[in-house]
């Protein structure tokens, strides 16, 4: 029998996030969740904190929820409530969760998590938000990269972002933080708006969604609806579930691909303020300086499928 692989989900829920976070609920035989850390970012910290404790109770997952960094390390907040509203989940109303949250800070409880494995054993860590809990658990405690096997974040843009012309919204959120992982000498593999744009539902799928019986495709439906309304979204009659993606490169690498880059985050006050800088070149670096893949293509059928037949299964589930 093939290991799972551990997994830290570092969140911001965040529609994407709660779908993501529905995926890995529905892949457990494959991947082993170990904790659920919140950053802020697309809401405030103690909404985004709920939204975790909520969602991850919903779906049946039996695992510690710590809160983490109450604003980026530098810059002033920004949250999305523009895209997933005012509490960070749509209109969706969860029942509210009796776990509590843990009582040390995310960022302790990493170190926890990470420092306790067996010895030879690592974890993948799986950021969806600002990266600023990465970045403050790996200057404050270096020696836990040695227990962190990659950093499978969802982020940034080799062309073009979403909340700038350059950026893209995690990394905009906490470019410095960014550029700290950038640094940190850990294997990175960049989910971002390359390939995340390739990575929707559509309006008829989600539709569906919504229509079902099955309890978890209906918060799942209702959610995505919200964000196909907004502006942007309504546009194109899609929607992006970025935050899935990490999740779903890690069970399903087969459906993606990417190229090795150097990527660094550019800090400056500018119209580049958070861009992520990918240096193709490899000719110009020695291997272990090309410090990322970035995905760049994805299967969209598979995608969608296995993303929208992960949501049904975990309603099954929940059911019996
Ligand atoms: C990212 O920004 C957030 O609003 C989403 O949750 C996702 O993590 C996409 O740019
Ligand atoms: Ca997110």
């Amino acid at each position: 029998m093939t290991e799972k692989i551990k997994v830290i989900m570092d969140c911001d829920p965040g529609i994407d996030d709660a779908l993501a976070m529905a995926y890995v609920a529905a892949n457990q035989d494959v991947l082993e969740l170990l904790a659920i850390t919140s950053v802020s970012g697309n809401q405030s910290i103690e909404k985004v904190t709920r939204n975790a404790l909520d969602l991850s109770e919903f779906y049946g997952l039996n695992v510690p929820v710590a809160e983490g960094a109450h604003e980026p390390l530098v810059r002033e907040p920004q949250f999305a409530g523009e895209v997933h509203g005012n509490t960070g989940l749509g209109n969706c109303v969860l029942p509210k969760a009796e776990k509590q949250v843990e009582k040390e800070n995310a960022v302790l409880f990493l170190h926890k998590i990470l420092s306790e494995l067996p010895e030879g054993e690592q974890a993948v860590l799986v950021p969806t938000g600002p990266l600023t809990n990465i970045a403050l658990l790996l200057k404050t405690f270096p020696e836990i990269k040695s227990r962190i096997r990659e950093i499978v974040f969802m982020g940034g843009a080799a062309k073009g972002g979403n909340v700038t012309p350059a950026a893209e919204f995690n990394i905009y959120a906490d470019p410095e933080a960014a550029q700290i992982v950038c640094k940190a000498g850990v294997p990175l593999v960049m989910c971002g708006l390359d390939v995340t744009t390739q990575c929707f539902l559509t309006k008829n799928q989600i539709a569906k969604l919504c229509q079902s019986n099955n309890e978890v495709a209906k918060v799942c439906g209702d959610m995505a609806g919200f964000y196909i309304s907004q502006p942007y979204n309504k546009y194109k009659g899609t929607v992006n579930v970025h935050d899935a993606v990490p999740f779903m490169y890690l069970v399903h690498p087969e459906f993606f691909s990417g190229e090795k880059a150097k990527i660094s985050t550019d800090c400056s006050e500018g119209v580049s303020r958070g861009s992520t800088l990918c240096d193709f070149r490899w000719w110009n670096y020695k291997e272990e300086e090309m410090n990322a893949l970035v995905l760049n293509k994805a299967d969209t059928e598979q995608f969608q499928q296995h993303l929208i037949s992960a949501i049904y299964e975990l309603g099954e589930t929940r059911k019996s």
